[in-house]
């Protein structure tokens, strides 16, 4: 089956071709970084207009660069939700054009259900079940994927999720936007023991995350201290990225005990973090769990997951029609 798939929910505009579920014949993403950087965070406005500025020629290279014509398609899977309702719109209503001027069928996906496929396109896909941490810009969440296309929500953020205080560190230490990357390079020429950020305690739900508690401290460290020299700002960056990587591989690794799961996937934006890749591998590993995470570039926002999430809904005979629409707060599972 070759699918075209479509990922306009936040800020990367992206288009993929893939066939037979696994095999990416092209993925493109055009990032609109460039176009938010100076406000330090993406601007739903002017996002949802640069999706519709890229996003019919960025189809049109994705299907030359596979060698595929709209009338070979046999699917076409679009982002639905949850992301920002006007770039969300975008994407609905180029794939809906498609799919009706050509009449291929059409399959709306969730984009967390999109990052977890991510891992469906390695050599190495999970057997189900797994549990699955997906930790992006907007979401931080435990899923126990029991069987295809059915999912427990375990855990979640109590407050940011988890790329959002990459973000937002960086911005406290004027790195710069997206925060995650830079944090991550400056953090390397720190101590990640030079600051002990306190690590919230969620009182309750003992699979829940914190980020607040950590970015908290870290703003009130950088208020206290400023003007910051260099060293120091490393140092923060360190200390900070040790926090969040032991708050997300501790509850993870204990919700997979609990669950008596063996195979674990890692995915979303953050998971290009590689001392979260390394923290929550070597964890997994000493307790006897296989870990499954995709590379950096398919963790990050992508066509080619949400093609393979599409792929596995349309083999599933799930299709949508003309009134599928944006669903800005679409839940995965409950
Ligand atoms: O999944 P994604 O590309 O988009 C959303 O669905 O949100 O995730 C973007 C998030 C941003 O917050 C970004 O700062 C973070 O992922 N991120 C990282 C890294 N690369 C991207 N966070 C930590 N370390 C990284 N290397
Ligand atoms: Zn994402």
């Amino acid at each position: 089956m070759v699918v075209l798939g479509i990922e306009t929910s936040c800020d990367e505009t992206a288009a993929a071709v893939l066939a037979d579920g696994r095999r990416v014949l092209s993925s493109l993403v055009a990032s609109q970084d460039a176009v938010h950087a100076p406000y330090g965070g993406v601007v739903p406005e002017l996002a949802s207009r640069r999706h519709v500025e890229v996003i019919v020629p960025l189809v049109q290279r994705a299907l030359a660069e596979a060698s595929v014509r709209l009338a070979d398609l046999e699917g076409i899977a679009v982002t639905h939700g949850p992301g920002l309702v006007g770039s969300l719109l975008v994407g609905c209503a180029v794939a809906k054009s498609l799919a009706w001027a050509h009449r291929r069928p059409l399959v709306g996906v969730n984009h967390l259900e999109g990052h977890i496929y991510a891992t469906f396109l390695t050599d190495d896909p999970p057997e189900h079940p797994f549990l699955a941490l997906v930790v992006s810009g907007g979401h931080t969440a435990l899923y126990h994927a029991r069987a295809p296309r059915d999912y427990h929500l375990v855990g979640q953020t109590r407050d940011d999720a988890a790329g959002e205080a990459f973000d937002k560190v960086a911005k406290l230490l004027g790195l710069g936007y997206p925060g995650g990357p830079v944090v991550e390079r400056t953090a390397c020429d720190g101590d990640p023991r030079a600051i002990p950020f306190p690590m919230a305690r969620v009182s309750d739900g003992g699979r829940d995350f914190s980020f607040s508690g950590i970015k908290t401290s870290v703003s009130l460290y950088v208020k206290r201290r400023a003007p910051l020299a260099r060293q120091e700002v490393t140092d923060v960056a360190a200390s900070f990225q040790a926090a969040a990587v032991k708050m997300l591989v501790r509850k993870t690794v204990r919700a997979a005990l609990d669950l008596g799961v063996k195979r674990v996937v890692l995915t979303g934006g953050v998971a290009a973090n590689g001392a979260l890749r390394r923290d929550l591998a070597a964890e997994a590993g000493e307790h006897g769990i296989h870990l499954h995470i995709p590379p950096p570039r398919l963790c990050t926002d992508n066509a080619a997951m949400i093609a393979a999430a599409g792929t596995a809904r349309l083999a599933a005979g799930e299709r949508a029609d003309l009134t599928l629409n944006a669903i800005p707060y679409l839940p995965l599972a409950s």
